[in-house]
C-alpha cells in the first residue's frame, strides 16, 4: 500500500510548525537565529563530554551528512574510548522533521519519534540524552552538564536569550539546551534542501539521463519501489520531500558480527555475543514490532556509510544489492530478527545490473551543497 498520501499531510504539518519558529528551514540562507546559534555552540562544544573531547558533531559530522565520520566503524566510540554503542549513528539532518511518536490507527503503523527505535518522542527530548549516556558523552548527571554550560563562552548569550535565570535551575537549563539544539537542527545550516535533486525539483537544472532512469527505478512499484517508504515527492503546500515516511519496518537486515558492542561489558550488554537488537519491539515491549527500525531519510545518503541500524553494509551498492536479492542470493546472512520481516516490498526486485547502477546514480543526487558540475 502506498503510504505517501498520509505522509504528505504529516510533512506539511511538520514543515509548518518548523516555519513558524524563526529557525525553520525557510530562514534566509546563512542566517542563524540567536536560538539556533546557541544550539550550534552546544552541538559543537567538545567540553560537554566526560572526559572532554567529544561533541554531538564528533558523531554527527557536517562533512559526513551529519552522521558518524569514521566510516570504518559500524557504530560510534564513546567519550570514554573503551565504550562502543550498539548502533550506527544516523544523520541528524532532517531528523527533526520526524513527528512526535504516535500510532496511526488507520494504517496500523507506528510513526515518528527520535532515535532509530523511536524511544525519544521529540527532538527536544532526544537532544539531552547523549550528554548523559555513559557510552556516549558520559556525564554523570544533568548537574554536571549544566555546570559546564554555565562556564561556556555562550552562557551569557543563553541568559540574554532565555532570561537571566535560564541556567539557575537544572531542569529548566536542560530543557533550554534541548530547545536550542533543536533550533539548530531545524536551521538552514542543517536542513538546507540544497541537493542536485532539490535544484531539479525547482526547475533549475536537469538530471542526467542515467539519474532520470534511476529516479524511475526508485519510484516504480514494480522496480525499486523505494518511494513506498522513502517518498521522494513534495508534501502538500509544496514542501520538499524528506525521503522517509517515518514508519518502522524490519527489512531482514543481517546481524553485524563486526559490531564492537558484542564485546562490551555485561553492565552495558548482558547478552554478550547473543545480543539481538529488537528495535521498536524493545521500546514497546511488543514482539509484533521486533526487528523494526525507523525508515531513515535518504538525504545525504552517499555521505553516510556504513548503512543500516547496525552498520552491516559498507556501501550503497551493497544496500541496493541486498534489497534486490535478499531472498534469492545465498550470500546474505540470516536476518538479525527473523520475525516480522517485510516479505512484500523488497527482497527479490529483479533489477538488472543497469537498473541498479542507475538507482545508485540517482541516490548520489541527494547530497546537500550541490554546486553544479
Ligand atoms: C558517541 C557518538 C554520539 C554522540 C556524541 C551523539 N550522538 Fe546522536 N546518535 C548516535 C547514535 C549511535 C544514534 C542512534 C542511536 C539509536 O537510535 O538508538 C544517534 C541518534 C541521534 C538522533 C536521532 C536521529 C533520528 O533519525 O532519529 C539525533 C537527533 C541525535 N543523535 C542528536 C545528537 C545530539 C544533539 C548530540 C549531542 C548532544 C548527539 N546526538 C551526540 C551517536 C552519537
Ligand atoms: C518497506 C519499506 C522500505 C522500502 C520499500 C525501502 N526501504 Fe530503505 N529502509 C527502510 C528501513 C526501515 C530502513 C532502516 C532499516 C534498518 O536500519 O535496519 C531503510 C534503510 C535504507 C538505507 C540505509 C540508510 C542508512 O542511513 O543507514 C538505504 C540506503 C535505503 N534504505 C535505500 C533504499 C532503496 C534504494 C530502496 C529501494 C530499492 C529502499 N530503501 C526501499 C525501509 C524501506
Amino acid at each position: 500500500m502506498s503510504r505517501i498520501l498520509f505522509v504528505s499531510v504529516l510533512l506539511s504539518s511538520a514543515l509548518l510548525s518548523a516555519c513558524q519558529s524563526e529557525s525553520g528551514p525557510l530562514a534566509p540562507r546563512g542566517a542563524l537565529t540567536e536560538e539556533a546559534e546557541i544550539g550550534k555552540s552546544l552541538f559543537f562544544d567538545t567540553r560537554l563530554s566526560n572526559p572532554a573531547g567529544q561533541s554531538c558533531a564528533s558523531c554527527h559530522s557536517p562533512q559526513h551528512g551529519f552522521a558518524e565520520p569514521d566510516q570504518h566503524l559500524p557504530v560510534s566510540q564513546g567519550a570514554n574510548p573503551a565504550h562502543f554503542g550498539n548502533r550506527n549513528a544516523p544523520s541528524t539532518a532532517y531528523a527533526a522533521f520526524s513527528p512526535a511518536f504516535y500510532f496511526a490507527q488507520e494504517e496500523g503503523l507506528y510513526i515518528g519519534g527520535q532515535f532509530v527505535d523511536g524511544r525519544a518522542a521529540t527532538p527536544e527530548a532526544q537532544a539531552i540524552q547523549p550528554l548523559l549516556n555513559p557510552i556516549e558523552m558520559n556525564n554523570a548527571n544533568a548537574e554536571a552538564v549544566v555546570s559546564k554550560v554555565r562556564q561556556a563562552d555562550y552562557a551569557e548569550q543563553i541568559r540574554r536569550h532565555y532570561g537571566a535565570q535560564a541556567l539557575d535551575d537544572i531542569d529548566r537549563a536542560m530543557t533550554i539546551i534541548g530547545q536550542a539544539i533543536t533550533a539548530y537542527e531545524r536551521s538552514q545550516e542543517m536542513v538546507p534542501f540544497s541537493s542536485k535533486y532539490d535544484l531539479y525539483l525547482a526547475g533549475k537544472l536537469s538530471l542526467s539521463t542515467q539519474e532520470m532512469r534511476g529516479l524511475k527505478v526508485f519510484e516504480s512499484e514494480n522496480k525499486g519501489n523505494c518511494a513506498a517508504c522513502h517518498p521522494n515527492t513534495a508534501g502538500k503546500n509544496g514542501t520538499a520531500p524528506l525521503f522517509t515516511d517515518f514508519s518502522y519496518d524490519n527489512l531482514g537486515v543481517p546481524g553485524n558480527k563486526a559490531n564492537p558492542f558484542y564485546m562490551m561489558p555485561a553492565r552495558y550488554n548482558p547478552a554478550a555475543s547473543a545480543y539481538v537488537d529488537r528495535g521498536l519491539g524493545e521500546v514497546l515491549n511488543k514482539r509484533s514490532e521486533d526487528g523494526k527500525f525507523k525508515v531513515p531519510s535518504l538525504r545525504n545518503i552517499a555521505l553516510t556509510a556504513p548503512y543500516m541500524h547496525n552498520g552491516v553494509f559498507a556501501s550503497l551498492q551493497e544496500v541496493v544489492e541486498f534489497y534486490n536479492s535478499r531472498d534469492t542470493d545465498k550470500r546474505w546472512e540470516e536476518p538479525e530478527v527473523a520475525a516480522n520481516v517485510n516479505a512484500e516490498e523488497l527482497g527479490d526486485l529483479k533489477l538488472t545490473e543497469q537498473e541498479q547502477a542507475d538507482l545508485l546514480a540517482f541516490l548520489q543526487t541527494l547530497s546537500d551543497g550541490y554546486t553544479g558540475q
